[in-house]
């Protein structure tokens, strides 16, 4: 297919104008536009399934990041709508900060899950393994167009007995079409570092770079 064949068939279809103002492309995005874009989820559209193929695809990165001296000891779960997700959301806890908003909304839930788990006793080592998976996962997932939320706020006796798991569960992490309109607010070390929400807007506030740079 000719590299520019969508566009055109877009300008065929909605006139040359219209082309100009909707052909995005996303042929290589940099880190910054994946970290800008990763963000933390907490509503989701009911109207994209994600299949198993695409979580299987998201745990995959899994095969190239690096390990606490390269054990490998963290293992993942998919789950989608059919294979049983629904049974995690009733033992998930979404917006900690936000209590009065009982997130998710109804009709915003969640309907996959990546269940990241330790074959091994949690240490140190597995917990840094465990961070660097979640967030490699959470990228790819943003290049693949869907978007996550990372999750600790979650009980792990009833997960691990709802899916008759015998490695610790960890962490979870809801994938899906993320319908959260989120903006981030640069601010300093003496202010207030809690996530909030305004006219319809989810603000998250991060350290701008002055104030985490040790500078002697
Ligand atoms: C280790 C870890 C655990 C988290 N656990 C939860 C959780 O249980 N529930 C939740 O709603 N968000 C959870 N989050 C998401 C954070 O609240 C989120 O990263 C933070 O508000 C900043 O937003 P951002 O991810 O868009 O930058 C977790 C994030 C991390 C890194």
């Amino acid at each position: 297919m000719a590299d520019n064949y969508l566009e055109k068939k877009y300008e065929e279809i909605f006139g040359a104008s219209a082309s100009r103002r909707k052909v995005v492309k996303h042929a290589n995005p940099t880190l910054d536009s994946l970290l800008l874009r990763n963000r933390s989820h907490r509503g989701f559209s009911q109207g994209c399934v994600v299949e198993m193929q695409q979580l299987e695809k998201i745990i995959s990165v899994n095969t190239r990041v690096p390990s606490a001296r390269n054990q490998q000891v963290l293992r993942f779960l998919p789950l989608t709508a059919s294979t049983g997700a629904d049974k995690v959301l009733g033992h998930i806890a979404l917006g900690g900060a936000l209590p009065e908003l009982h997130l998710p909304a109804e009709g915003e839930e969640p309907h996959a899950f990546i269940v990241v788990c330790t074959a091994v006793q949690e240490t140190r080592f597995v917990d840094i393994d465990l961070g660097i998976s979640l967030q490699s996962m959470s990228l790819k997932a943003v290049e693949m167009g869907l978007n996550c939320v990372t999750i600790c706020a979650f009980d792990k006796a009833a997960i691990k007995a709802a899916f008759s798991l015998d490695v610790e569960p960890l962490a979870i992490l809801a994938v899906g079409k993320g319908t959260d309109n989120i903006q981030l607010l640069s601010i300093h070390d003496s202010d207030d570092r809690k996530y909030y929400r305004k006219d319809g807007v989810h603000y998250v506030p991060k350290l701008s770079l002055d104030d985490l740079v040790i500078r002697r």
